[in-house]
């Protein structure tokens, strides 16, 4: 008998013809976007040729989540540790990212995506800040999906900020430690005012979180699948949403 992991028989939906159902989609779905390299190198290309693969993956989920309604959707794109890659591939993927913005921000009244940014942008270079600034400040005003993107984000990093900033207002009088609740703590996170997603979804084989929203996940559903980000085609957020679907989210009660 082969030996399945335990999350392939949970996840998946109940059968595999259960259909998505577009009246109860998860309000927050969040992708660790991973496999770029791996998806390259089967092809032989070098691994700036999967995030830049990845790049318009990116493109048609983002637009994808607006057209069924998903309110929030939260990508990593580059977390704390990846500055830790060979300076070339840093380079290339931040290069990759001003391209990137550069064509939405071109697109932006007929694509009308809100956009943020979630993380430390201060190491980022100033033409990369300033196109993240624009983009966002362009969509302020825009209805529908939210597109969180994590760029320089780490959730300990955050955590740790989010403490100091915590901190800094209990010196100034302003907050009080023992009034602090889990609610108001959030608020000091990059994610302030943004629900807990519902549902995080890992593609490229990894079992793992690689530090991505570990607060905001604490009862978030997961979805793992072998599928490479560049591979991740509408059909497998479709799927993830149906195992989502077929979930029974208890939150500790009955
Ligand atoms: C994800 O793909 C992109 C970033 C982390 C920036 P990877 O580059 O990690 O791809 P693999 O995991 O090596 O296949
Ligand atoms: C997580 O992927 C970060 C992003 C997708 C941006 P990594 O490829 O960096 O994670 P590890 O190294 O496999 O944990
Ligand atoms: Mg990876």
């Amino acid at each position: 008998m082969p030996i399945i992991p335990i999350f392939q028989s949970k996840q998946s939906g109940a059968g595999s013809e259960a259909e998505l159902d577009r009246s109860r989609l998860p309000r927050h779905v969040a992708i660790i976007m991973d496999g770029n390299g791996r998806w390259a190198k089967k092809r032989g290309l070098p691994r700036t040729a999967g995030h830049a693969a990845g790049a318009e993956t990116f493109r048609t989920i983002a637009t994808y989540a607006k057209d069924i309604g998903l309110d929030y959707l939260t990508v990593y794109a580059f977390s704390t540790e990846n500055w830790k890659r060979p300076v070339e591939e840093v380079s290339a993927i931040m290069g990759l990212l001003k391209k990137y913005l550069l064509e939405a921000i071109g697109k932006m009244e007929k694509d009308r995506v809100k956009m943020k940014f979630l993380g430390d942008l201060s190491p980022l270079d100033d033409e990369l800040r300033e196109l993240c600034r624009r983009t966002e400040e362009i969509s302020t005003h825009y209805e529908g999906c939210q597109v969180n993107i994590c760029l320089n984000y780490g959730g300990r990093d955050e955590i740790v900020r989010a403490v100091r900033a915590f901190a800094a207002d209990c010196a100034a009088g302003k907050a009080d430690p023992a009034a602090l609740t889990a609610e108001g703590f959030s608020e000091y996170l990059y994610t302030g005012g943004i629900p807990d997603p519902d549902l995080v979804i890992r593609p490229s084989g990894e079992l793992r979180l690689s530090n991505f929203l570990p607060w905001q996940s604490a009862y978030a559903e997961f979805y793992f699948t072998d599928v490479l980000w560049p591979d991740f085609a509408p059909a497998e957020l479709d799927k993830a949403l149906i195992a989502y679907q077929s979930r029974s989210r208890r939150f500790g009660g009955v």
